[in-house]
């Protein structure tokens, strides 16, 4: 029996679905129920009925699907896959600013710990970010704990003042426009489709600026036969399977922790019932509003 058809059998046993990030590695993408951005897998994690979530993502992740869907048993392959910018804001940061600043929205991008989200007012992910925190009735918006997503909100928001914690995302900010515009020389026809987590230097010499769920449905739709692509390189799984006659060159290096989702490890937590998501209770309540929130403002 293949590890492939193992998982199948063990998903029937275990009433499970398995859920994939983009940036998971390709043989997980391809052996998954849900593939998809944050966003899109944070609503199929609420809604679903199968009594167990394999979330094969980084901890933020699996931590929302249980606060959405708490009756549910969310496994992962491996719990020690965090996304490094959750933890980049503080509560004294955010307390101080509360302090100080009238008519003041809290915006928590879903890449955050439960207990900064609980902190907050409202959490967004790159796909609704600008719809979201245009749609909060507070004038002044701290935005965590990514300044780089933040500053791409608040160039299409100007009526709004913004804040931030000085969160990044290591894999996108690291990525230099001079290291674009290299690929570019190569490939003189070729678009730029660029993450919002990427520097606002790097947006500067985009085409197209999405989620990786947008960024894959533009390259559906665009006429560019060939494209650099300014986010973290399983999306490249997506983008060949959907656009087989393109070309991609991908300049983002990989996100270790997503790349902590083996196929192995999938079938492991399903076959051991190992990698269960246990959270706080207080940690869950607080953070369910603003989650809640986000889905009701993105409709
Ligand atoms: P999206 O899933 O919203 O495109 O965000 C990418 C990301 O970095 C997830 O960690
Ligand atoms: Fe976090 Fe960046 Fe990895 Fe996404 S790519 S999980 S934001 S470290």
């Amino acid at each position: 029996m293949t590890t492939a058809q193992e998982i199948s059998a063990l998903k029937a046993r275990e009433r499970a679905i398995v859920l994939a990030h983009y940036y998971a590695p390709d043989e997980v993408q391809a052996i998954a129920d849900f593939v998809g951005d944050s966003f899109y897998l944070a609503k199929v994690a609420a809604q679903t009925d199968a009594e167990t979530i394999v979330f094969c993502g980084v901890h933020f992740m699996g931590e929302s699907a249980k606060i959405l869907n708490p009756s549910r048993r969310v496994l992962m392959p491996d719990l020690s896959a965090d996304c490094a910018m959750a933890h980049m804001a503080t509560e004294e940061q955010i307390e101080k600013l509360r302090a100080e600043v009238e008519d003041l929205a809290v915006a928590c991008y879903i890449n955050s710990t439960a207990r900064l989200k609980g902190l907050s007012d409202v959490c967004v992910t790159s796909s609704n970010a600008v719809r979201i925190v245009r749609a909060l009735p507070q004038k002044n918006i701290l935005f965590i704990p990514d300044q780089n997503l933040g500053s791409f909100v608040a160039k299409q928001v100007p009526e709004k003042n913004f804040y931030y914690s000085g969160g990044y995302c290591p894999v996108h900010a690291v990525l230099l426009a001079e290291d674009v515009l290299s690929e570019k020389r190569a490939h003189p026809s070729a678009a730029v489709v660029t993450h919002p987590e990427c520097t606002e230097a790097v947006r500067a010499v985009s085409d197209f600026i999405g989620s990786t769920a947008e960024i894959i449905a533009h390259a559906e739709k665009s006429d560019a036969p060939e494209m650099i692509v300014c986010t973290e390189p399983g999306v490249l799984f997506e983008l060949k399977r959907r656009c087989p006659d393109k070309k991609f060159y991908p300049v983002s290096p990989q996100c270790a922790d997503m790349k902590r989702n083996t196929i192995e490890g999938v079938r492991d937590c399903l076959a051991l019932g190992r990698g269960e998501v246990l959270m706080d209770r207080a940690d869950m309540e607080v953070a369910e509003r603003p989650l809640r929130r986000m889905l009701a403002l993105a409709k």
